[in-house]
């Protein structure tokens, strides 16, 4: 930073409180700009200042600070704001970038066309969101925007330069810097900051008030403590800023005293449900802000969040573990226990972002959820016309399953949803749910190619339909089945193969007759589901990648504990059987209506097949590490009728052969398909995972049979399905490590 130009020549910051002062001393400290001066009316502030190196030199007058000044920055109370603009105005440069550091943003522009006439490009208002009790230019700190954001608000004509150099200045202050609009600015933080200060303030002072000797507080625990910290802020800071911010603050405090006054009504009327429910979904919430800040919530864009799987080749698998629940069932048990009379308890749930997700969405449509904890969750049904309107767009991360469910239950309510997603999700055709869903009655809205966002209108009668699947999907027959159970008359969906019966199968745990007749089933609107409780399976699909593991990797043997094995799932075990693997299915059981098993894999020599198309729907999911297998098999391995793998959270056909290829490995993609020779040495090199979390499984799974190191980009995802993936794979052979995580 020493060897740059400073940013700006000449620096005058008005006003030496905490804040001015920060930033002088860090611009000093960093050496952006040629010189800091500073003016404060205090006159012993201001001579502190300069004895404190805070600033390079205390201005005599407002004039000496401004004239002269590239860039001149207010630090006053906000009330003073309009005092301040008129004393500098005379002396402003035209070319000088002006910008202040207050809480309200509207009443800093306001104040400026109040004195200027109008906004001119080069006032860029800002906000530093850094603070502490303590003000005072004694106070001030170099360090005290590192790490902290700080949010600018220029105008739609702002001056590019002025915005870049001002942003440049806070990045090289340790700051993060957004830019948003002055009026959400003043929304956001009426919210998030205003209110919270006022309520702090408020409550400390009824408490004081009711006891004169302050007695009170000495039995206050830690909450307390937390919760009040912030009413020692500054006083007449904060009046200034409600003063300043009135309206936001006005709407703010109307909607948190209404909310407050349903849970005084709530408390009176000895109504726990509702209470639970609210503090539930404010403890949800809370967590999902602390894992904000730490950086791991689902929100949190995956494509910035870097994850890279590195591997060094060979070794043998052992052990025996339990992998986490079956995400297809997970998504159902939320969903239709939020939808049952009643309490539901579901163990085994599986804690990925995709599931979570859906857990989330609920709970935005008022449905009180405990947990997950462990995999327990207990959902407090609301029956199948208690959901409420959500405030926003339902977030469903990564999931084709949960958009396409959601759709068909969407459709069916009194209110509009819009869905969303991540990059991946927001590529996926949707038009195969929106299309019969539209004949039923539904009003969809997609993007192009039937992409989405979905905006769904509510308050549509929906009318049985019968639908021939054009593909073999679970996804959409599971979508019309929901939508089903609120449409007049029957609605049957026949299906070209077998797909996973899992919605059939736990609509019946829920006492919900379907009908099934050969590849059809059909259910007749207006039912009720009753509670129930569900054990969720290990997930076949994720067991999957460790049956092929210890297959591949020499001298191996590994047991799978209670993996569910619904016989539309267990593609992968024929698969690999046909193959010649060494798979044992004992202590086969029901639970809750799903077969369930343990199963015991040895390493085995594989052979080449053509797989058989019926496989292909209950291997689904399984193919990206089947093709590992492929490879290490003798002999050619052929599939066919797998176009639908192309439309999955990537085309799983070209991403895995352009993997394969990455690590010397050919293997001929076809229109449906692909044909790999076995027997091929696999290298070393790196692999684009492509966000798709079973192809970058599946190339960790290579790393036992291969020569060379390989690396794996773009793995976040694998916690959407297989939370723990690295820790377990490592602790039964497999030499993975994974950076950024
Ligand atoms: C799923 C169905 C399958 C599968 C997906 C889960 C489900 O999708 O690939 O991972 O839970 O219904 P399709 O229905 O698109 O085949």
């Amino acid at each position: 930073m020493s060897a740059q130009k400073p940013i700006f020549n000449r620096v005058a910051i008005l006003g030496l409180g905490l804040i001015g002062g920060s930033l002088a001393s860090a611009i000093r400290r960093h050496r952006l700009a040629g010189q800091v001066v500073g003016y404060d009316k205090r006159s012993d502030e201001l001579a502190l200042g300069e004895s404190l190196g805070v600033i390079d030199q205390a201005a005599n007058s407002i004039q000496d600070a401004v004239q002269g000044s590239d860039l001149v920055v207010l630090a006053v109370p906000v009330r003073a704001t309009k005092t301040v603009l008129e004393e500098i105005k005379p002396w402003l440069d035209d070319a000088a970038v002006l910008t202040d550091v207050g809480s309200t943003k509207s009443s800093f522009v306001a104040d400026v066309e109040a004195v200027f006439g109008s906004r001119s490009p080069r006032v860029i208002p800002g906000h530093p969101i850094a603070g502490s009790e303590k003000s005072g230019i004694r106070a001030a700190n170099p360090e005290l925007f590192v790490s902290h954001k700080v949010i600018l608000t220029p105008g739609d004509d702002a001056d590019e330069d002025a915005l870049s150099r001002l942003t440049a200045l806070w990045q090289g202050c340790g700051a993060t810097v957004l830019t948003m609009s002055v009026s959400y600015h003043d929304e956001v933080l009426a919210a998030t900051s205003h209110l919270p200060h006022l309520i702090a303030f408020s409550l400390v002072d009824t408490l004081a008030g009711e006891d004169e000797n302050m007695d009170i507080f000495r039995y206050a625990a830690g909450g307390f403590r937390d919760f009040t910290r912030i009413a020692a802020s500054d006083p007449v800071m904060w009046h200034d800023i409600f003063l300043s911010n009135r309206d936001a603050v006005l709407r703010v405090i109307d909607h948190f005293t209404h909310d407050l006054d349903q849970l005084r009504t709530a408390i009176a009327a000895q109504d726990g449900a509702t209470l639970l429910r609210v503090f539930s979904r404010a403890k949800a919430a809370r967590e999902h802000f602390s894992k904000i800040l730490s950086g791991q919530a689902f929100v949190t864009n995956h494509s910035e969040k870097q994850v890279t799987f590195r591997l060094q080749p060979g070794g043998a698998v052992s052990g025996e573990f339990r992998v986490p629940g079956d995400k297809s069932m997970s998504h159902r048990s939320i969903m239709l226990g939020a939808l049952a009379e009643g309490i539901t308890e579901v163990t085994g749930f599986l804690e990925g972002e995709d599931s979570l997700a859906t857990l989330q969405a609920f709970r935005d449509m008022g449905v009180t959820i405990e947990g997950p904890d462990n995999g327990f969750v207990r959902i407090h049904g609301v029956g199948m016309r208690g959901l409420q309107a959500p405030r926003g767009p339902l977030y469903l991360g990564n999931s084709g399953t949960a958009m396409r469910l959601f759709a068909g239950l969407m459709a069916a309510q009194p209110f509009d949803s819009e869905l969303t997603g991540d990059a991946s999700l927001s590529k996926r055709p949707m038009g195969r749910v929106a299309d019969p869903l539209r004949a039923m009655g539904a009003v969809i809205d997609a993007e192009d190619g039937g992409r989405p966002p979905l905006r769904i209108s509510g308050g549509q009668k929906l009318n049985g339909i019968h639908y021939e699947m054009p593909m073999a999907s679970a996804q959409v027959k599971s979508c019309l089945l929901l939508a089903g159970l609120y449409a007049e008359g029957s609605t049957s969906v026949t299906e070209p193969a077998p797909t996973r019966d899992h919605t059939e199968r736990m609509l019946s745990g829920f006492g919900y007759h379907v009908y099934r007749d050969g590849p059809t089933a059909s259910v007749s609107g207006g039912g009720t589901l009753s509670a129930c409780n569900i054990d969720v399976p290990a997930d076949i699909s994720s067991a999957a990648f460790f049956l092929v593991a210890a297959s591949i990797a020499p001298n191996s043997e590994l047991i799978l504990k209670h993996v569910g094995i619904n016989p539309t799932r267990t593609g992968v075990i024929n698969i690999l059987k046909l193959m010649g693997a060494d798979i044992e299915v004992f202590n086969e059981r029901e639970i809750g209506g799903e077969p369930v098993a343990d199963l015991r894999v040895r390493s085995a020599e594989l052979n080449g097949i053509d797989i058989p198309e019926d496989q292909v729907p209950l291997a689904i999911d399984e193919f990206p590490v089947l093709f590992i297998a492929a490879v290490c098999a003798r002999g050619r391995t052929v599939l066919r009728g797998a176009e639908e793998l192309r439309v999955k959270e990537s085309d799983r056909i070209q991403v895995m052969a352009d993997g394969l290829a990455a690590l010397g490995v050919n293997a001929v993609v076809t229109a449906d398909g692909i044909i790999i020779e076995g027997g091929q040495t696999i290298g070393g090199g790196t692999v684009d995972s492509h966000g798709d979390h079973r192809i970058a499984m599946s190339f960790a799974v290579a790393s036992l049979r291969a020569s060379g190191d390989i690396e794996v980009t773009d793995c976040a995802n694998v916690a959407t399905s297989f939370p723990g993936f690295v820790e377990l794979a490592q602790s039964c052979g497999i030499h993975i490590s994974a950076e950024g995580a």
